[in-house]
């Protein structure tokens, strides 16, 4: 039994817990503002906000409805435009803005808009970037992005009247819910799939899910959370790209997380999307697998079905991948946690991304890189990694790599660590040749396949360029 509040109503459903939100609220509760449009988390035609209770307070997320199992709603507050409706027929403050701007046309979309702004408003996010998963195909975005721009302006932007008066109680009530202890560990019988966010699993096999015993793995505390061991930073399988963002433990060591993620998926994909989720879907191009092999993670894997009494073991990242969508896992072992150790010293990151277009798409060549460097006076780094050999210098400090690790996504069957690169830069000096050098060994451990995303020589092209970008970024005066 799945128990939560939607909207203002408690719910109980003995549904498979694989059937999608999108279907119990459109066809069980007959709340049809919620619309359907491509059911694969691209066009947030379908966006609704979920709460959560965290420490004593509900914190609110916009999410794809048409991805998000049934299973993934227990113990939440899911919300619909009906949710937010207010009683006397006015209009909320984010639909005013967009009529005032005229924000809507045909009005297919603007539910999926409004319920994305609304959560901003709630959170005082960013609106622009809220609305970064929202599709529409005849409006034009300059009105929506006005209504927007009006929403971040005061009072709207701290929350306000945004939403209903029933929203106050709403703390109290998921408490009472949880308190009714209403997840259960156990896996069920059969062969029941774990579920992190859904957002590969229910693009790939809809139907199957939606009729499955899906098991949610987001409901252990043990799979949640970010923690700085000491010497490590460890971070819980089921925690979510947003959770990563947010994290204070790594925007300190990486300056530049936000402009990263950003490339990574939409708003609502990234509240949803889990970590280990992508590197146990094993795509070539997954993005938070190749931040990861750069930072060189292990992963604990435990059995299932008890996640609390189950056997561990420990298996470096790169070590996880033998071939296209082959793991070295068993089908029932639980990713629980990622871990990396915390950097020492002069410690530089960088990730880079190549797609059709700049957001909300799946890359055509993705890499990272994680170095360590020490650094004394001199006069022979090259600025622009490009500059050919033996060109004139322009800083006067010399850097040392004392420790590389490369990875690169859409030049293999699997996301891959580019152990000789890797190998090869630890040493050496960080000027144009050692560059140069590097790439040829790249070049040799890549084999890149021609298809929709570019060509072979294409993409061992983008990669070449993308490794000397690398080094633009982190060295660059
Ligand atoms: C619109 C859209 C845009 C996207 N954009 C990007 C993008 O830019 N970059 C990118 O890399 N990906 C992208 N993705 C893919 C997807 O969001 C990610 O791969 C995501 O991280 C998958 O995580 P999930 O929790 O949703 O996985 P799920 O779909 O829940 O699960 C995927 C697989 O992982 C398994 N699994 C989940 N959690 C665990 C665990 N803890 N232990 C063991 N197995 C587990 C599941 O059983 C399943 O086999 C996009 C997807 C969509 C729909
Ligand atoms: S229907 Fe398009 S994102 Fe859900
Ligand atoms: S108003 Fe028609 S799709 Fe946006």
């Amino acid at each position: 039994m799945i128990k939560f509040i939607l909207n203002d109503q408690d719910i109980s459903t003995d549904l498979p817990t694989g059937s999608t939100v999108l279907d119990f609220v459109r066809y069980r509760q007959d709340l049809k503002g919620t619309k359907i449009g491509c059911r694969e988390g691209d066009c947030g035609a379908c966006t609704i906000l979920v709460g959560e209770l965290i420490d004593g307070e509900v914190r609110y997320r916009s999410m794809t409805s048409c991805l998000m199992p049934l299973a993934n709603a227990s113990g939440k507050h899911i919300v619909t435009i009906e949710g937010i409706n207010p009683t006397d027929g006015s209009l909320t403050p984010v639909q005013q803005a967009m009529v005032d701007e005229s924000g809507t046309q045909c009005g297919f979309c603007t539910v999926g808009f409004v319920m994305s702004l609304t959560g901003a408003c709630i959170d005082g996010s960013d609106k622009i970037s809220a609305i970064d998963g929202n599709i529409c195909r005849c409006t034009g975005y300059k009105s929506i992005e006005r209504a927007a721009c009006r929403l971040s302006e005061p009072p709207w932007s701290a929350g306000g009247q945004i939403v209903p008066e029933y929203f106050s109680a709403i703390s109290q009530r998921l408490e009472r819910l949880l308190a009714a202890g209403i997840v259960a560990e156990t896996r069920p019988p059969g062969n029941v799939p774990y579920v992190g966010g859904g957002t590969d699993l229910y693009v790939q096999r809809h139907d199957e899910m939606a009729e499955s015993a899906a098991m949610s793995l987001l409901h252990n505390d043990e799979l949640r959370g970010i923690r700085d061991t000491g010497t490590y930073i460890e971070i819980g399988g089921a925690a979510t790209v947003t959770d990563l963002l947010e994290s204070p433990e790594m925007n300190e060591i990486f300056p530049e997380l936000y402009k990263h993620l950003k490339l990574v998926s939409s708003t609502p994909i990234r509240n949803m999307a889990t970590l280990a989720g992508n590197f146990v879907n094993a795509s070539p191009i997954g993005d938070m697998t190749v931040w990861f092999l750069a930072l060189d993670a292990e992963i604990d894997l435990w059995t299932s079905p008890h996640v609390s009494k189950g056997i561990t073991r420990t298996l470096a990242l790169k070590e996880l991948y033998l071939g296209y969508k082959q793991l070295a896992k068993q089908p029932d072992e639980i990713i629980t946690a990622i871990r990396f150790r915390k950097p020492n010293g002069d410690f530089r990151f960088n990730f880079e991304k190549v797609c059709k277009r700049t957001y909300l798409d799946i890359a055509s060549v993705n890499t990272a890189i994680s170095l360590t460097v020490r650094s004394a006076p001199g006069d022979t780094w090259l600025p622009p990694a490009l500059s050919e050999p033996g060109a004139p210098t322009g800083s006067l400090v010399t850097y040392t790599i004392e420790s590389a690790h490369v990875a690169a996504g859409g030049v293999s069957p699997i996301p891959l660590y580019l152990r000789k690169t890797s190998e090869f830069l630890a040493g050496k000096a960080v000027n144009a040749e050692t560059i140069s050098s590097a790439n040829e060994i790249m070049q040799s451990e890549i084999s890149p396949i021609s298809d929709v995303r570019g060509t072979e020589q294409y993409k061992r092209l983008l990669l070449r360029q993308l490794f000397a970008a690398h080094f633009v970024e982190l060295f660059e005066a």
